[in-house]
């Protein structure tokens, strides 16, 4: 079966061909338009989207040398995301669908995420813990089987993908923030200054990146820009390392108490360098196995949508036209 994978959620056009399990092609648009910003304007996404979606698809046919009417089926994401963004996919995938004659379904993008580590690691075996770290979500999930997912923990303020992308406005650091913050850490001392690992009342595994964002904003104001030019790398890689060790601390304290060994990290924030160097440190501590997708499968694409669809369209599953984007889309 030949599935083509449609995302715009947010600020990535993508396309990509799936055949039989197998990525044949996955073209990523990423916005460039937004760094000017520091952060996603929506309206210019769903536009920017608008101008490329015919391009990116074309490429991810012509990419992956399938004929377009060898298409079997389309995934399209459809929720969580940005309303105007969604549209666009969602929309040139139902026209797709009437003009080939050929069923489409919308997926969940947060359910594409962890598609991108199955699809590469087929040892993973259920049930297993996934950690789902972007720019909007930071949530664990005890996936007992493709369909069945246990909400664990979330964030109950902002996502980690956020806490980068506002530090590194703070830090006078483009859009995304996440890539930029790790560019500069590089040769920064991470103990530089020991910010807050964020806990939060109540609850025994939920995220808050909130104060530690401010905890920045308080150093940056106390240390004045001439300190600050000087020790920019070393206060950039305090705040990622705060970031990267509260992961790992709900990631450890799960495994150990849910009793589960395997774990899958997918979002954008699983591209962290740090974090994937000290996943390694505590999988070897604890004996677990810590599972990160290729970089080009951390941040959105359509070859995880393409993948979460195939198992829905090659079950008969089909959406029809009727089905509205859906911003708040849960798991
Ligand atoms: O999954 P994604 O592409 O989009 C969302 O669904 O949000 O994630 C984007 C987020 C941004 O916040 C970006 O700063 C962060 O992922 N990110 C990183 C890195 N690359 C992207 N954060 C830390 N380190 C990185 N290398
Ligand atoms: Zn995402």
């Amino acid at each position: 079966m030949i599935v083509l994978g449609i995302e715009s959620s947010c600020d990535e056009t993508s396309a990509s061909i799936v055949k039989d399990y197998k990525m044949l092609s996955n073209v990523v648009y990423s916005q460039e338009i937004h760094s000017e910003y520091g952060g996603v304007v929506p309206e210019l996404a769903s536009r920017e989207h608008q101008k490329n979606i015919t391009y990116v698809v074309d490429r991810a046919i012509s990419k992956s040398k399938v004929n377009i009417n060898d298409i079997d089926g389309i995934a399209v994401t459809y929720g969580a995301g940005l309303k105007g963004a969604l549209l666009v996919g969602l929309n040139f995938a139902k026209g797709m669908s009437m003009a080939l004659d050929i069923p489409y379904v919308g997926v969940n993008h947060l359910e594409g995420h962890l598609f991108s580590n199955i699809m590469e690691n087929k040892e993973i075996k259920f049930p297993f813990i996934s950690l789902i770290v972007s720019g909007g979500h930071t949530q664990i999930w005890r996936v007992k089987k493709i369909g069945e997912y246990d909400l664990l923990a979330n964030t109950v303020d902002d996502a980690a993908g956020e806490a980068f992308d506002k530090g590194a406005r703070l830090l006078g650091l483009s859009y995304p923030g996440g890539p930029e913050i790790q560019r500069v850490s590089e040769g920064g001392d991470s103990g530089f200054y020991d910010f807050p690992r964020p806990r939060v009342k109540k609850s025994k595994y939920d995220f808050s990146f909130s104060g530690l964002k401010t905890a920045l904003l308080y150093k940056v104001r106390e240390m004045g820009d001439e300190e600050m030019r000087k020790n920019v790398s070393n206060i950039a890689a305090s705040y990622q390392e705060a970031i990267v060790d509260t992961l790992l601390d709900r990631i450890d304290r799960i495994s150990t108490e849910e009793n589960i060994n395997q774990i899958s990290i997918a979002g954008g924030v699983a591209a962290n360098k740090r974090f994937r160097e000290k996943s390694e440190e505590l999988s070897s501590k604890n004996n677990i196995s810590i599972y990160f997708p290729d970089l080009s499968l951390c941040t959105d694409n359509a070859a995880m949508i393409a993948m979460a669809g195939y198992e829905k369209l090659s079950s008969g599953v089909h959406s029809d036209l009727a089905l509205e984007a859906n911003p708040n889309l849960s798991l």
